[in-house]
């Protein structure tokens, strides 16, 4: 606690986020009581040193008996103040930190400042008044946007929105002081936030309104059970008294924090942290400057990525053979943009400036300028070796040569060039400007800080980047042809496409994998296929009658003309049934269980040859792969941590089991599965050996 004149100042300084750790709490509530009991103390203004002001909970004290006080304490401490309170915040005021705010009589905030409440990203709800506090202050309609979003709202929002007083230009603390003692000086009514009615007054009339926001957030949010809580709360909010409404939200928390839900959230916090560790990096390496990238092919794929590098704010060239392709991405690149402007998520002028860093050219004489060059060109070998060789006769030499590629070995891709050093891949995925996930794909010869470029460029540019090693799919899409192998075996078996997808959207998945197949395009493995001289069984038919899914109306499913929602066909549940009997397999009712266990229990059993292999670091990585890159509930943690939860050996029998009853000997438990099971072990403890290792 320092002075200023009459004015007391305690600072929070607990590196490197000011955590709200115990410390902390016991530190806030014994300078606060001292501060309010000292006559010469006419006002109280709290901030935080360093980057930020309290960036949120210790979040590994999660879970465990929280040492007293608790933080809803601290709150009610400064609330009882009758001298002004004044939070000045910097940096990222989250969750508890912007909790301790809504303490206090006002808040001031530097420029730059996000404010917000990402409780509901690790499974919880705010849990010291934030569901209470924050509509009273914003309305409820901002708040439970913020709450549920989870997003940070910029200080000028805050300041419009009424949780914030003011905007400090210049030195944060001088200002604040500066506020406090005008606040002194003009004698301004002191009213806590948790007094404040006008805002919610309105609402009180209407709890259909919070039935309306529960049924529209139960359908996006996929057996999420924070989501729900959180209306709950604020639905508290409007309708009882705030201290019942505190208790409620208190209620809501505490079930949360110790239920499974959160458990896996917090995990996938984690993992994504650790997956931007690489064991074998040499300490103290630094990423290459990236000022500028070039991207090779402006189809789907290039399109994207150009916008992901725009977004960030990354001037990127894109390469094409010709102008009429050039044009063809550009129009969608800017329909896209102005997509996101006419859904308010983007101001036109902002979409503007990002377009402007998009230049695009037939000439790959643009090379030349590149830091990192992104190959996103037709998924054949020979294109993508004429395309590398082309970059190694025109990039600078330390420029970061990247494919895209999807299935094809970098390995290859890197010896076409004279520098495979420089080579690796960067696997994005579709729509590549919307998903998170990034794929980082180290070759044999890829050197240590071209990988650590990618990784920091991936960071850079907003994506959740993993390493994987070469192997065909990597990690994501090795897992995903498993699943959809049996997928098709379970309608040879019995099922239909209905009762697939049904399961998998039960389990959490956003579609299951012939809606998803019906979205891709049913005639993309076709063609594969038809190339590699193999076909299957339903698909191939489909695709053979023109079905290729969405884009011509029909698919495993029939769409009528602009809608997206699969209708069943009983013509797709003839060639079904006409294909079970041609290979002679009795059709049997196969019940929802077994459905889920034969989708995913594979997927798990190729995440286990992966991580046997080395092709992932920990099977951390493999889960975050599927949480970002293909709709994975982010509530089961990820397919390996889902198997660890389950317990190894009931996965191995399954597996077996199924592997006898269908006769797929594909589906037999792997080395490392049946070993692991055997030893009572888990996938994260390989891991963590290896890591350690
Ligand atoms: N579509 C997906 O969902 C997806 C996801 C991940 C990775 N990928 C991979 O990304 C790559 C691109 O896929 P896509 O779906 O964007 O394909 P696409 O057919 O939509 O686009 C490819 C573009 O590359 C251009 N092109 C071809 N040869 C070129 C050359 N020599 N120089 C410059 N441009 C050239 C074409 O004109 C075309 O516009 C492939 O390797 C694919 O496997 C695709």
């Amino acid at each position: 606690m320092q002075r200023d004149g009459a004015v007391a100042v305690i600072v929070v300084d607990n590196p490197p986020v000011n955590a709200l750790k115990h410390e902390v709490r016991a530190g806030m509530l014994e300078h606060f009581t001292k501060a309010a009991a000292d006559n010469s103390v006419e006002a109280i203004v709290l901030t935080g040193a360093g980057r930020t002001f309290m960036a949120g909970a210790d979040i590994t004290e999660f879970g465990k008996p929280m040492k007293p006080p608790g933080l809803a304490e601290v709150i009610a401490a400064i609330e009882k103040i009758h001298k002004p309170t004044i939070a000045a915040v910097h940096g990222t005021p989250l969750g508890g930190g912007l909790e301790v705010t809504l303490g206090c009589h006002f808040r001031v905030a530097a420029p730059g400042t996000r404010l917000g409440l990402p409780e509901i990203k690790l499974g919880i709800i705010p849990g010291a008044g934030g569901t209470q506090l924050l509509p009273r202050l914003v309305g409820v309609e901002k708040g439970l946007a913020m709450i549920l979003s989870g997003d940070p709202i910029p200080a000028k929002d805050a300041l419009a929105a009424g949780l914030v007083d003011e905007i400090i230009e210049g030195d944060l603390v001088k200002g604040a002081v500066a506020f406090a003692k005008k606040v002194i000086a003009e004698k301004r009514p002191l009213r806590h936030v948790r007094d404040l009615d006008d805002k919610i007054a309105p609402f009180r009339a209407h709890p259909d309104k919070f039935n309306e926001a529960a049924a529209n957030v139960s359908k996006k949010s996929r057996g999420l059970e924070a989501p729900l809580a959180a209306i709950e709360a604020v639905r508290a909010a409007v309708t009882l008294p705030v201290d019942d409404g505190l208790k409620r939200e208190r209620e809501l928390f505490m079930k949360l924090v110790v239920g499974e839900q959160s458990k896996a959230q917090r995990y996938i916090f984690f993992a994504e942290r650790e997956a931007a560790k690489i064991p074998d990096m040499p300490s103290g390496l630094k990423p290459r400057e990236v000022a500028r990238a070039v991207v090779i092919g402006a189809g789907t794929m290039g399109g994207g990525i150009s916008m992901s590098f725009a977004n960030a704010g990354i001037p990127v060239t894109v390469v094409e053979t010709n102008e009429e392709a050039l044009k063809r991405g550009f129009d969608t690149i800017q329909k896209n943009y102005q997509i996101s402007v006419q859904r308010g998520a983007l101001k036109q002028e902002e979409a503007d400036r990002r377009f402007a860093l998009l230049t695009g050219t037939t000439s790959m004489d643009a090379v030349k300028d590149a830091d990192i060059v992104i190959e996103a060109v037709f998924e054949e070998m020979e294109i993508k070796k004429q395309v590398f060789g082309a970059l190694d006769k025109l990039a600078k030499p330390n420029a970061v040569l990247a494919t895209n590629t999807s299935y094809l070995n970098v390995d290859q891709i890197a010896q076409t060039t004279k520098r495979p050093k420089e080579v690796l891949g960067t696997h994005f995925f579709s729509p590549a400007n919307v998903m998170k996930l990034l794929e980082i794909v180290r070759g044999k010869e890829t050197a240590p800080d071209v990988l650590a470029t990618a990784m920091a460029v991936g960071r850079k540019i907003g994506k959740v980047p993993v390493v994987v090693g070469v192997c065909h799919g990597f990690v994501g899409n090795r897992m995903l042809s498993p699943r959809q192998n049996q997928a098709e075996r379970l309608l040879l078996e019995g099922a239909l496409p209905r009762d697939v997808d049904a399961a998998a959207v039960e389990f959490g998945f956003p579609m299951g994998p012939f809606a998803m197949s019906d979205l891709a395009g049913i005639d993309v493995g076709w063609r594969i296929r038809k190339a590699l001289g193999t076909r299957n069984e339903i698909a191939d038919q489909l695709a053979d009658k023109g079905r290729y899914g969405q884009k011509t109306g029909r698919g495993f499913y029939i769409y009528e003309k602009g809608s997206r929602s699969p209708i069943p066909d009983p013509e797709v549940e003839e060639i079904i049934v006409a294909a079970s009997k041609r290979l002679g397999i009795a059709r049997r009712v196969i019940d929802k269980q077994e459905i889920v266990e034969r989708l995913i229990f594979p997927m798990i059993n190729e995440g286990a040859k992966i991580l046997d292999e080395g092709i992932a670091y920990r099977a951390s990585d493999i889960d975050v792969i599927w949480v970002y890159g293909y709709g994975w509930p982010v509530w089961r943690g990820g397919p390996m941590y889902y198997a660890d939860h389950l317990g190894l050996a009931y996965v191995r029998d399954q597996l077996a089991k199924y592997a006898k009853v269908s006769g797929n000997k594909s589906l037999e438990p792997s080395p490392l599965l049946t070993r692991l099971a055997a030893e009572n072990g888990s996938f994260a403890s390989f891991g963590a050996k290896k890591s350690a290792a």
